[in-house]
């Protein structure tokens, strides 16, 4: 490596005080030095000393710390150590010519501005450049104010998008902590209710879990998206939310239901679609199950009638999943089918009462009892997970 680097500036020793201990190869320098001073550094790439010490006196004349290359290695050599906010790079150079720095220069140093100089002869070779990211060329043989004019103007769109990379950058930390704060205010306003529901009615707490686990392995047998499969996970979680309206002696109650009690747990699909609209405004598949979890695919269900397609398929996979579970449970005044027994009643009524296809996808996941959850199932409860918008 050459060492024709020099340092022609007055300011030399504050300027090699300041060189940073970089490792081989680490290509931002100058970590510790304040951008106000950066700002007023650059380096003037040359081969010919002649015209490279014009450039450089003119601009120390203008207050810059002017540093010196004699070929686009050296400039990069001396980068390695210090910083600089502007580069005047001469095109023709041996080792490496103006527009392969330039090159380079963008990848590891885009911070900096780059200027280049260039004969008349190569304008096209030089507008070329900027489409490489140069700020701007001058064409020698250059008048000095022309250079303190095209300086001054690189130097300020440097400032300028640094300051825009700033602001966006602050922007998106503060739009991102904003978006977490919401996240956690949504949860935990949808937690409450859950728990709610948890202490009103036991049976709901591994209920709810169970349904949403069977929910999210019918998705994804069917092949339904991660965002999909992660907000019918949710909608699951919640999809009895609405028997926190249900009068306690009949969601309790040890026994089969009058027609009168039946009709009123079934209000609570519309009622937990009410209580959840506001907080889950634009989750419409969590919502749709909530409301739409015990349509039948003969249109005899609860609360629209829907048939077939018309219910949303979130809705027709949760069914499958509610009914399921139901059938598999202990309760005070009967007992749980066997798992066979399940699946064959599940069989049984595909087609009048469930989608057939989620049926099929849920044989295709419970192949076997070793599916259903254990006793974790039980005792476990609802813990909301952010589903992915
Ligand atoms: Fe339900």
């Amino acid at each position: 490596m050459s060492h024709r680097v020099s340092f022609a500036s007055p300011h030399q020793d504050s300027v090699t005080a300041s060189r940073t201990l970089d490792a081989p190869g680490q290509l931002h320098a100058g970590a510790s030095m304040p951008e106000s001073a950066i700002a007023r550094r650059c380096l003037v790439v040359d081969d010919e000393p002649r015209l490279r010490q014009a450039l450089v006196r003119l601009m120390q004349g203008d207050g810059f710390t002017c540093l010196e290359a004699g070929s686009g290695v050296e400039a990069l050599a001396v980068l390695k150590n210090e910083p600089v906010a502007l580069v005047l790079s001469d095109m023709r150079m041996p080792a490496m010519d103006g527009q392969e720095l330039l090159r380079q220069l963008r990848v590891g140093y885009p911070d900096i501005a780059v200027v280049m100089i260039t004969a008349v002869a190569e304008v096209e070779v030089a507008v070329a450049c900027l489409s490489l990211g140069a700020m701007d060329y001058i064409t020698k043989p250059f008048v000095f104010e022309e250079v303190r004019a095209r300086v001054a103007q690189a130097l300020e769109k440097r400032r300028l998008l640094a300051d825009n990379r700033d602001y966006q950058e602050r922007l998106e930390v503060r739009v991102k902590a904003q978006a977490e704060r919401l996240e956690t205010l949504f949860l935990a306003s949808i937690q409450s209710l859950a728990d709610a529901l948890e202490l009103k009615d036991p049976y709901t707490r591994g209920h709810s879990v169970r349904v949403s686990q069977y929910g999210v392995a019918i998705a994804r047998a069917m092949g339904l998206s991660p965002t999909l499969t992660a907000q019918i996970e949710l909608g699951g979680h919640l999809h009895d939310v609405g028997k926190i309206g249900v009068r306690e002696e009949v969601l309790r109650k040890a026994g089969p239901l009058t027609t009168e009690e039946y009709e009123h747990i079934m209000t609570h699909p519309v009622l937990g679609w009410r209580i959840l609209q506001p907080l889950l405004g634009e989750n419409l598949v969590a919502l749709n199950i909530v409301r739409s979890h015990h349509e039948r695919m003969d249109g005899k269900g609860v609360p629209d009638r829907f048939e077939g397609d018309e219910i949303p398929r979130e809705a027709r996979i949760i069914a499958v999943a509610d009914a399921f579970d139901a059938m598999m449970s202990k309760r005070p005044y009967r007992n749980g089918l066997t798992f066979t027994e399940a699946m064959a009643e599940l069989r049984r009524v595909a087609g009048p009462q469930f989608d057939p296809q989620v049926v099929d996808a849920f044989f295709e996941v419970a192949r076997s009892q070793s599916f259903i959850p254990g006793d974790a199932g039980e005792s476990e409860t609802i813990k909301l997970r952010a589903p992915k918008r």
